[in-house]
């Protein structure tokens, strides 16, 4: 079959906006085997005196993640704070409603911030709204952030740790626009509590920035009224608003899916310009920016609760070839929104819809990670404005299409680039130009390929690198321009080497 041919131009000085490392984040909630059998697990063999799995923090590691999102999710509306700190023999068993789960309550607020400070990812801490009070935000506030001398700062000195833990970033509830939410509420009522706490959570420590919540999903009713409203009302007092998405194929149409990026970039648009409108009708000068701390690919596997079990087994997807590719467009979108997306958190990290699974005696990493880890460790500086000329494919849900999704960066404090491209062709192999318009690189240094003839293929504990990324070697510059082929279904890496200015 003959190939597809596609140009990618790029200029160093065009660029969409500085690349915020927080994109690349993640979020750990107390629900199925994320935390429990997840990133803590005393019973395993694995497991070190502190019962986290080493196995499993290399993988996390790897991946670098900068931010981590804690401790939910629905989980959080129905959370009391208190029940997880202090003498593990005396924090409570309660039964966590949002998941239909036991909570033991014996990895709770230090041990999270142990994880976080070992794993070298800053904190993102949601309070809860539903059942939670005002002022129940606001202590949590003290005990975390204040220096000792009042009553939840000295408490949290009691409880091991005397200096100020200083978290920077708090989200005011999760998903409160939702039916299933606990104490869910209607916009207006929604606001004006989380004005309210975000009043007495900034007078406690006028430091933290504040996310709001934005709509949990597009289809919701309320989408983008929801996002309007609470912005009008509330946006004097946030540094950030979120959006929450989960794509999926339940059709199995993955030409459609594969074309996933046209939607993720509709919602930023959507949500952006309602930060804008709310901007002008208030005649605010306040910069808020987009904060996607729910974002991944979720369908296949079931996420309504457990039978009041600890830790039932809840939302372990198993990821294929269709969904990392899916993954990396994600990321793509998040590099070409750069200026204002900056905050992306994908939900989740360990068993729960994440790219690392485990059991007792082992894990192994979903195709999923491998976009992430990519991502995140090679998308520094800015992200570029690339003009790409690529074949134009119909699909059923977002009609014409191109071919290939791109997107790039470049530091030019280090001269480093970085290439993501995806074909989104389930058949044809495509050859892609890449010009630089203004100053060419000294060369490629590396590159990473994902591809597959099956969209379907998927790792298991049995055969755990089937779907990889793999190195490739990196095409000649001819001048300003090289030429490469990149397979059909496929995810490629390339970096660049740039004489830094
Ligand atoms: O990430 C799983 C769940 O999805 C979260 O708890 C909730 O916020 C969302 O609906």
């Amino acid at each position: 079959m003959d190939q597809l041919h596609a140009t990618v131009s790029l200029n160093t000085q065009r660029t969409v906006g500085e690349i915020s490392p927080l994109i690349f984040g993640g979020f750990a909630e107390h629900m199925g085997r994320c935390i429990y059998g997840g990133i803590y697990d005393p019973a395993s063999p694995l497991s070190d005196g502190r019962g986290f799995r080493p196995d499993v923090m290399d993988a996390l590691k790897d991946i670098n993640f900068r931010i981590m999102r804690y401790p939910g999710g629905n989980f959080v509306s129905g959370h009391r704070w208190q029940d997880s700190v202090g003498p593990r023999e005396q924090r409570p068993r309660r039964r966590a409603l949002a998941w239909r789960s036991i909570e033991t309550n014996q990895f709770g607020l230090h041990e999270f911030m142990e994880f976080a400070g070992e794993l070298g990812t800053l904190p993102m801490w949601a309070v809860n709204l539903g059942t939670g009070t005002i002022q129940e935000a606001a202590d949590l506030v003290e005990y975390m952030n204040l220096p000792t001398g009042t009553h939840y700062s000295d408490l949290r000195a009691t409880n091991g740790h005397a200096d100020p833990y200083g978290v920077k970033y708090w989200c005011l509830g999760n998903e409160m626009d939702g039916p299933w939410q606990i104490g869910h509420m209607d916009a207006v009522s929604y606001a004006d509590k989380a004005v309210e706490a975000a009043k007495l959570m900034k007078w406690t420590d006028p430091e933290i920035k504040l996310i709001a919540c934005g709509s949990s999903n597009t289809e919701i009713a309320s989408y983008p009224d929801w996002d309007r409203t609470v912005l009008e009302r509330l946006g004097d007092h946030i540094d950030y608003f979120s959006l929450h998405t989960y794509a999926a194929n339940r059709d199995n149409d993955t030409d459609s899916f594969l074309a996933s990026s046209v939607a993720f970039e509709g919602q930023a648009d959507t949500i952006a310009a309602a930060v804008r409108l709310a901007r002008a009708k208030n005649r605010s000068k306040k910069e808020i920016y987009l904060c996607w701390d729910e974002w991944n690919v979720w369908y296949k596997a079931g996420g309504d609760g457990g039978n009041w079990e600890e830790a039932p087994p809840l939302a372990e997807e198993v990821y294929n070839l269709e969904d990392a590719l899916v993954v990396a467009q994600w990321l793509s979108t998040f590099l070409r929104k750069a200026d204002v997306v900056k905050i992306a958190c994908v939900a989740q990290i360990v068993n729960v819809i994440a790219p690392i699974t485990t059991r007792p005696d082992a894990m192994f990493k979903q195709t999923t990670f491998y976009p992430m880890m990519l991502f995140s460790n090679h998308a520094f500086g800015h992200s570029l404005d690339v003009l790409v000329r690529a074949p134009i494919h119909d699909t059923a849900l977002y009609g014409p299409v191109p071919q290939l999704d791109v997107s790039a960066s470049f530091d030019p404090e280090t001269g480093q680039g970085a290439l993501f491209l995806v074909n989104r062709s389930q058949t044809r192999v495509m050859e892609v130009t890449i010009r630089w318009e203004d100053v060419a690189p000294e060369g490629f240094t590396r590159g990473w390929q994902m591809s597959g003839t099956d969209p379907k293929a998927h790792n298991s504990f049995e055969q755990p690198d089937n779907v990889t990324t793999h190195e490739i070697s990196v095409p000649p510059l001819d001048g300003r321009s090289a030429t490469l082929a990149l397979p059909p279904l496929s995810f490629t890496t390339l970096l660049t080497r740039h004489t830094p200015a």
